[in-house]
């Protein structure tokens, strides 16, 4: 299991040293939640805040676009330095446009789909991704509950995507720690996004230790 602490948890006066903490704690991958106040009721930062924090650390840069325009943004984002560029298929952008411009500028596009939207709604896409990403929240805040009823959707992709794409991963976010993650695991998922178990522990490396220890 790939763990990818959320940094919407981070300590944002000092975001650099918070991702050469989680690096050194062995965070797979930096998930980055950007958030416009329209697509879903928060604010986070945006893509120059992301270049700024981008040279303390070499892991790849999981940028979440929760936003309502994500194509416009797409270039900014490739040169701010992500890898991975997840937005989601309810966002008013055309899907298929929105990949292909990540795929574009050299990066990885991931699509995202929240609680209420069904698992066959990727199914057309699969081939074009690198990772689909299901919230186990709705959008929006850190230290929600985790909704398991979300993991048969996580089957359903798995299931499409062994017959058009092996190589797909599936991310959970929204509510995964010590007392969830199994079941994530069992579902067939790849990467677990993590804010508060792994932030708010006194000890991160401890935190995604256990949590990988616990996926067996
Ligand atoms: C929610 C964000 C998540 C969030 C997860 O909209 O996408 O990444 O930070 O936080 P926890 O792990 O605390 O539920
Ligand atoms: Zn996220």
């Amino acid at each position: 299991m790939l763990i990818a602490p959320s940094l919407l948890s981070c300590d944002f006066s000092v975001m650099g040293e918070e991702i050469e903490r989680m690096d050194k704690s062995g965070a797979d991958y930096m998930h980055l939640d950007v958030m416009d106040g329209h697509f879903v009721p928060n604010i986070t930062f945006g893509a120059p805040v992301i270049k700024t924090v981008r040279k303390y650390t070499e892991k790849p840069f999981d940028v979440h676009l929760m936003i309502s325009e994500p194509l416009k943004y797409i270039e900014d984002f490739a040169n701010a330095g992500a890898d991975i560029i997840t937005f989601h298929i309810e966002s008013d952008s055309d899907v298929q446009e929105t990949i292909d411009k990540i795929k574009a500028c050299g990066k990885k596009p991931g699509l995202v789909i929240k609680p209420n939207t069904k698992a066959e709604e990727v199914f057309p896409y699969l081939k074009d991704l690198f990772m689909v990403l299901v919230m186990t929240v709705e959008p929006g805040f850190g230290g929600q509950s985790f909704m398991a009823d979300m993991l048969p959707k996580v089957k359903e992709i798995r299931e499409e995507a062994n017959k058009v794409n092996p190589e797909l991963l599936i991310e959970v976010d929204g509510g995964i720690g010590e007392a969830t993650i199994k079941q994530a695991y069992d579902a067939g998922v790849d990467v677990c996004v993590a804010g508060t178990a792994v932030f708010k522990a006194d000890s991160a490396t401890e935190a995604i230790n256990n949590l990988k220890a616990l996926c067996k």
